[in-house]
């Protein structure tokens, strides 16, 4: 075991245990933020910046600062290591900066975005983010791409964070998308535009923290704050699939289904294309009840329980209160 001082509070975790691990393990205040790492996914991270931390003193034995700043899902913790994050100046400074570097080629659509209200670099921008850009010139641009009858790739709005191209390695049977290109050129593609064909390739959706890759069965239906979230389960045939989904309702119609996701907005475990986009029906299902939402989320907005509404008042009982 390691004991490693985060934000000034200290916990024992397993020896090879990162620091983003371990900050989750104290809870969600002192956790970095991740745009790229994704714990479902083997050798995500490292890509993003968005997780840096200082480390004050490297370990028991050798406590001298690191020189630089580190991505605290690539580096793992030494006994007696003390890490700043929310209590770091340079932190904040760095993560605003890296902010600034995510949004120089992304939209600011967002009141259009399929993804707003879920979308990881909205939430990142706002607690992070400096109120300005600096960027005054073109923003670069692409068509958006179908990927398969049911996906739909919008590349402007990517920010090479591959998680989506390790989920398509790793769940998928054959990957035939990835990052083609360097530096500004770099987008992901499936080269000649070939359709992601296999039964977990609507996971994608599900791990891409931006509006880059979503569902065209659900885009523009709605937006998420209008719709009821429902967990449920059915016995899927496809026995690598959980089965285990949540149900996004308007009115008494499914919307769309997607993964369950945990406190980190990564899903639980992985869904299999036919529980995501061909079964839309009650009856398909079983229902468990509502999903807990964060409270936080703009997803919870409206969605009160026990609410007690202040009486209303008649014209005439007004006037009479008021005469
Ligand atoms: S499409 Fe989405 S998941 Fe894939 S690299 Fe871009 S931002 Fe990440
Ligand atoms: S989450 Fe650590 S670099 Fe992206």
């Amino acid at each position: 075991m390691a004991k490693v001082t985060i934000d000034g509070i200290q916990i024992d975790v397993p020896d090879g245990t990162t620091i983003l691990n371990a900050a989750r393990m104290i809870g969600p205040d002192v956790a970095p933020p991740t745009m790229c790492y994704y714990s479902k996914l083997k050798t995500s991270g490292g890509y993003c910046r968005t997780c840096l931390v200082e480390v004050t003193a490297g370990s028991e034995k050798d406590p001298r600062p690191m020189p630089k700043l580190v991505a605290s899902c690539r580096t793992t913790v030494m006994d007696g290591m003390v890490v700043a994050n929310n209590t770091s100046a340079k932190v904040k400074d760095a993560r605003a900066g890296v902010v600034e570097f995510l949004l120089l080629n992304h939209p600011l659509d967002c009141p259009v975005c399929d993804q707003a209200g879920e979308c990881h670099l909205q939430d990142l921008s706002y607690d992070h983010g400096n109120y300005k850009t600096r960027t005054d010139f073109e923003r670069r641009t692409f068509e958006k791409i179908d990927i398969g009858e049911k996906i739909q790739l919008h590349m402007t709005r990517c920010i090479l964070c591959y998680r989506c191209v390790k989920t398509a390695e790793q769940i998928t049977d054959g990957r035939v998308h990835g990052v083609i290109n360097r530096g500004d050129h770099a987008e992901i593609s499936t080269y000649i535009e070939q359709a992601i064909d296999n039964d977990f390739s609507g996971n994608v959706i599900d791990v891409c923290p931006v509006g880059a890759l979503t569902d065209k069965t659900f885009r523009f239906k709605s937006r998420v704050w209008f719709t009821k979230p429902v967990d449920a389960h059915r016995n899927c045939e496809n026995e690598k699939c959980s089965g285990k989904v949540v149900l996004w309702y308007q009115g008494e119609e499914v919307l769309r289904v997607t993964g369950r996701k945990d406190q980190w907005g990564e899903v639980e475990e992985f869904i299999c294309n036919t529980c995501r986009f061909d079964k839309k029906q009650t009856s398909d299902w079983t229902i468990e009840g509502p999903r807990k939402i964060n409270r936080h989320s703009v997803i919870s907005a409206n969605h009160y329980m026990n609410m007690v509404k202040p009486k209303e008042f008649k014209l005439n009982e007004i006037k009479q209160i008021t005469e």
